[in-house]
This record gives C-alpha cells, sequence and structure tokens, in this order.
C-alpha cells in the first residue's frame, strides 16, 4: 500500500460537465455567454456537454492531432491503468466504488469522442506554455488535473518525472493569463502529500498571475474526490 498517487506519463483522463462545475467552484449560468477555453480539455465531455448547453467552448490538448480511434485506445488504456493506480495507492482516496467511478470516466470518454469526430474544430492541438491563440482571447480559462498535479513527485507532485517543474508552471500560467480575457480558475491546488497542504508552487504561481494584472483567491472546491482539506480551486480574476 502506498501513501502517495505515481504516474509515469500525464494521463489521458477525462472528467463531464458537471464534474467540472465541482471542480472549479462554478454554477452552469457562470458559463452563459462567455467564450470557455478547457486547457487541457483531454476526452472530457465538457466542450460537447457545453455546446449542448448553448456555451462556447474550445478545447486544447496536445492529443488532439490524433484520430478518433487512436483517442478512443489510448483512452480506454489510462482509464484502466489510472484505476490500477488509484487501487494500489487507498489511503490516497476515499473512492471506494472505483467500477463507478471508472464508468464516469468511460462515458466522458465517449461523450468526447462523439463530438471531437463530429465537431473537430471546437478541439485544437496544443501544449503549454505556447497555445495557438491571440491574447485575450476568451472569457474565462479552465485549467484541471495539469498544473500541480503532474508536478515531480518530490515537489508535490504525482509525476516521475521532471517535465512540468517550477519554471515550467511560471511558463504556463503566464500563457494561460494571456490568453484569458477575464477569469482563470486552476484545479487541483493541494500537494500530493500524505497530510493534505497547499501545493508547494500555489503561492509563486498566485503571486505570478497578481504580477500580470490579476487578482487571486483560493475558493473551495466541491469536489472532494482527493483531498478533504486545502481542497481548493485557484480562482484569477483580471484587473487590468
Ligand atoms: C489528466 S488529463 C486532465 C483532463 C481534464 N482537464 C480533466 O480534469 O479531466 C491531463 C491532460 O493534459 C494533457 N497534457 C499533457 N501535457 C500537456 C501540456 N504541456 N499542455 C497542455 N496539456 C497537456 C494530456 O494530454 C491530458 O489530456
Amino acid at each position: 500500500m502506498s501513501d502517495r498517487l505515481k504516474f509515469d506519463h500525464v494521463v489521458f483522463f477525462g472528467r463531464n460537465f458537471d464534474e467540472y462545475l465541482q471542480l472549479f467552484a462554478l454554477d452552469a449560468k457562470d458559463l452563459e455567454g462567455r467564450r470557455v477555453l478547457d486547457c487541457p480539455s483531454g476526452p472530457c465531455s465538457f466542450v460537447a456537454d457545453s455546446h449542448e448547453r448553448g456555451i462556447d467552448a474550445t478545447g486544447v490538448d496536445p492529443m488532439y492531432g490524433k484520430s478518433v480511434e487512436e483517442l478512443s485506445k489510448e483512452g480506454a488504456r489510462d482509464i484502466e491503468n489510472g484505476l490500477e493506480q488509484l487501487r494500489a495507492a487507498p489511503t490516497t482516496h476515499p473512492i471506494s466504488d472505483f467500477e463507478g467511478y471508472a464508468q464516469r470516466k468511460r462515458e466522458a470518454l465517449k461523450g468526447f469522442l462523439a463530438d471531437y469526430s463530429a465537431h473537430r474544430s471546437r478541439y485544437i492541438e496544443g501544449r503549454l506554455p505556447n497555445l495557438p491563440f491571440a491574447n485575450r482571447s476568451f472569457d474565462l480559462v479552465l485549467s484541471a488535473h495539469l498544473l500541480f498535479a503532474y508536478s515531480p513527485i518530490d515537489e508535490d507532485g504525482m509525476l516521475d518525472s521532471r517535465v512540468f517543474d517550477r519554471t515550467w508552471h511560471h511558463e504556463a500560467v503566464r500563457e494561460l493569463a494571456r490568453v484569458a480575457g477575464r477569469e482563470i480558475r486552476l484545479y487541483p491546488t493541494v500537494a500530493n502529500v500524505p497530510e493534505p497542504r497547499r501545493h508547494r508552487y500555489a503561492e509563486g504561481v498566485a503571486a505570478d498571475l497578481c504580477a500580470n494584472g490579476f487578482q487571486v483567491a483560493f475558493v473551495a472546491s466541491r469536489y472532494d474526490q482527493f483531498a478533504p482539506k486545502y481542497n481548493d480551486c485557484l480562482v484569477a480574476t483580471r484587473l487590468v
């Protein structure tokens, strides 16, 4: 039994619209009339679900150059891999219904694949810290389960690699700030350690956002899967 979740790559794992509202402490009406960017969107059905509700959402992810078949295969494989990691580290999360958890991931993947195949222009290939969008292209930028979560394992994250180190985080958040016209929300902000605390990069990232014309608050998330304490979403609001 492990007390840390650990991954050897960023998993191609997705969530649905309702889970996004919980993650980011949002109500559906907060999204109405706004241009929303989901970065990274992965195999989430958030973009598809948003368009069904008349919300103008775009997803960006490095995987979006691939075919439906490739993404289907990688998505299914990562759901099984992810589940294996969660089962191997039971003290890190309160998930007991593994099958229900996996089923939600499969449904998100299915919704994503159908929309990716029918409305490809909603899904843009790109990777942080260089996004293919003009300054302030979006009102609201959402970013879940990449920043903080995939920092190196010995720096409060889950990844067995140093790709997403502190320097990368500063570059990534400045890029999110560049494309965000009004607001950025980041989740999670908790460290992947046995006794929950805020991620060691979080205050520096917040300071960077403030230096780039935003005001920052840590707001309680309603998505309490991994962290009963410090389960916060970082909300950055543009001042200038
Ligand atoms: C765990 S998924 C998160 C998806 C979604 N935001 C969610 O919360 O369910 C992480 C995603 O990050 C993408 N990714 C990996 N490196 C990236 C980078 N440098 N910039 C943007 N996305 C990246 C992966 O392809 C993967 O789809």
